[in-house]
């Protein structure tokens, strides 16, 4: 409990709107987590799995309408429609309120109401902030207790301050004497609704990742990068990791990528390169902030991981597999017939039989796919084999090169470097990539997602932008990262990936530390600085000589026909674009004339 006049105030208020049958306040502890997870069990919503395969682990299957973010239906009510921009929906604050409000109304009954206290970010560092949850889904709370600081000691560090209240619900009350289903969800009502004007955050009808588990995207980006706006900080979908040369030299790396485009994947790779090592502070969530050296020092706001299964294997990402041996929660994976899950591209050949991801059984060939593609695992960052020593440091860790990159099967190189900060942002800006199952709707459509942001950005995008070009305002240049952009998923003309990916990346990665060190050599291109020949360290590796030519090629051809395009995106922000961007423009589209 606490004497928190706000919390309890505002407590008392939702339990009296959502009518639960009691309301519990999470302490964060073991004994609760289990005892949370032995009443879905027996709910039917958590299978225990394999205990002496997967330890303390469970599977999850969710209502197959309720298996990934839902972006039409998330909405943010800032003042005007015009703060909230063109690429967020927008309605009425009074109005969304009062709808909510009808909806909220007696939407626990039957239900407990859990109080989750969570910190984003080590307890009490000066780069972390406060948000309670309450929700109606034990399924919530647990997650919660994975993925962030949660409990007790939150409520401590809180005292009489301000935190970020975030309600969830459901949507599914129950009548007397009603049995409940397995994953509870609302079919025709969700909505996912953040309040710029009182940071508030209420998502009512999904109980499925970013809808939920509101500390994350509703509240560390989109709640948090407009905090980040005001107070002159970065809110960033943005995995951080350590990478040290052989040398010794140790340097901190932030990459923004869509959703499912491989930032679990970077963030914790076994380089294939001798002598580099790499470790992990976070995969999916940075918050930065000035040091008083000038720098920018990164946090990993979480303290697990909420990541794509499919494709995660012994060799795409041992890592993360191996940060699965125990204490996890598998939502929409398949199930073996000895009690342990499985996923597309786990193994090399499909188990003979098993459970799909909606209980029904599954053979090779069937058809179907035996997980979903968006089945996630919550896993324990503590538990990820190359954690960072300073995975948990309040300072945070001093960054010193940011890289953008998504899905492009053209035109895109490997890897360039921007000429500047300025033109870093312009190149975040433009940012594109096909879309994946993260996100309900059609896959594999190109699309502009600025600094991965797209759907995360809690305010105007062309503000957003202008944000990132005022960071050149509050150090000195040589003290900002310096900002790459990356393709790992360049196609050749036959539609095969031209680079492996994956470990591999480790050369893109030795390149850019060389670059940061101001060695690295480069050639200049209309769109920055790709590696000279030579300078990307290819030993070892089998490839095509006309492979790595095309990977690095920038064709001006192909650039030219991305103008339209671009010039399209940048007409969306009005006059809200920032005219420094608009320079960059015509400089590209001056040299790409050339
Ligand atoms: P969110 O958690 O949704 O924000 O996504 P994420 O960016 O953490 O995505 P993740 O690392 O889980 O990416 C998953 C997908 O990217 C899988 O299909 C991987 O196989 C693919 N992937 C990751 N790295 C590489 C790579 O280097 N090359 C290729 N070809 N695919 C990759
Ligand atoms: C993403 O979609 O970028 C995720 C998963 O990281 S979710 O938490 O569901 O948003
Ligand atoms: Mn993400």
């Amino acid at each position: 409990m606490t004497t928190n006049p706000k919390l309890q105030a505002w407590v008392n208020e939702m339990a009296a709107l959502c009518k639960p049958d009691q309301v519990h306040w999470c302490d964060g502890s073991r004994e609760e987590y289990d005892r949370l997870c032995a009443l879905m069990v027996k709910a039917g919503t958590f299978i225990p799995l394999n205990a002496a395969k997967r330890p303390h682990s469970f599977l999850c299957r969710s209502d197959p309408s309720d298996v990934a973010r839902t972006e039409d239906r998330t909405f943010i009510c800032s003042t005007s429609r015009d703060e909230a921009g063109p690429t967020n929906n927008w309605r009425d604050s009074a109005e969304m309120r009062a709808a909510l409000k009808a909806l909220y109304d007696g939407c626990m009954r039957g239900r407990t109401m859990y109080v989750i206290p969570f910190s984003m970010g080590p307890l009490g560092s000066a780069i972390a902030h406060i948000g309670v949850e309450i929700s109606d889904s034990p399924y919530v709370a647990c997650n919660m207790r994975i993925m962030t600081r949660m409990g007790k000691d939150v409520l401590a560090v809180l005292g009489d301050g301000d935190f970020v209240p975030c309600i969830h619900s459901v949507g599914a009350p129950l009548k007397p004497g009603e049995k409940d289903v397995p994953w509870p969800c609302n079919k025709d009502n969700k909505y996912i609704v953040h309040f710029p004007d009182d940071k508030s955050i209420w998502s009512f009808g999904s109980g499925y990742g970013g809808n939920a588990l509101l500390g994350k995207k509703c509240f560390a980006l989109r709640i948090a990068s407009i905090m980040a706006r005001e107070q002159g900080w970065m809110a960033e979908h943005m995995l951080i990791l350590g990478l040290t040369s052989p040398a010794g030299k140790k340097i901190y790396v932030a990459a923004a990528f869509p959703s499912a485009c491989g930032k679990t994947n970077l963030a914790m790779m076994n380089p294939s390169l001798p002598g580099w090592k790499l470790e992990c502070v976070g995969d999916d969530i940075a918050w930065m902030k000035f040091g008083s050296d000038g720098r920018l020092y990164a946090i990993n706001p979480e303290m697990g991981f909420f990541g794509v299964a499919p494709g995660t294997s012994m060799q795409s990402n041992p890592n993360a597999l191996l940060s699965l041996q125990k204490d996890c929660i598998f939502t929409n994976v398949a199930m073996t017939p000895d009690g342990d899950v499985w996923w597309e591209g786990m193994t090399e050949t499909e188990p003979p039989k098993l459970t799909d991801w909606q209980g029904q059984e599954w053979t090779p060939g069937c058809g179907r796919k035996a997980s979903h593609p968006n089945a996630r695992f919550t896993a324990p960052i503590t538990q990820c084999p190359v954690i960072d020593a300073n995975w948990d440091n309040p300072r945070g860790v001093p960054i010193s090169a940011i890289l953008f990159g998504g899905r492009r099967p053209s035109t895109i190189p490997l890897v360039f470097e921007a000429f500047n900060w300025r033109h870093g942002t312009f190149l975040g800006s433009l940012q594109s990539s096909e879309t994946t199952a993260a996100q309900a709707g059609a896959v594999g459509v190109v699309r502009r997602d600025p600094m991965a942001m797209l759907p995360f950005c809690g305010y105007h995008m062309g503000d957003y932008l202008a944000h990132w070009l005022s960071m050149e305002e509050k150090t000195s240049s040589d003290k900002l990262p310096k900002i790459f952009y990356v393709n790992w998923f360049r196609k050749s003309a036959q539609g095969k990936w031209l680079w492996p990916g994956f470990g591999e990346n480790s050369r893109v990665l030795k390149w850019i530390c060389e670059r940061v060190e101001g060695t690295g050599q480069i050639e200049e291109t209309p769109i920055g600085k790709v590696p000279a020949k030579g300078a990307l360290d290819t030993r070892g590796l089998e490839i095509a000589t006309q492979d790595l030519d095309e990977l690095l090629r920038v064709s001006k051809e192909d650039w030219r026909k991305e103008l339209p395009g671009i010039r399209e995106h940048y007409v969306r922000f009005g006059s809200r674009l920032p005219p420094a961007l608009a320079l960059e423009l015509a400089e590209l589209e001056r040299k790409l004339k050339a």
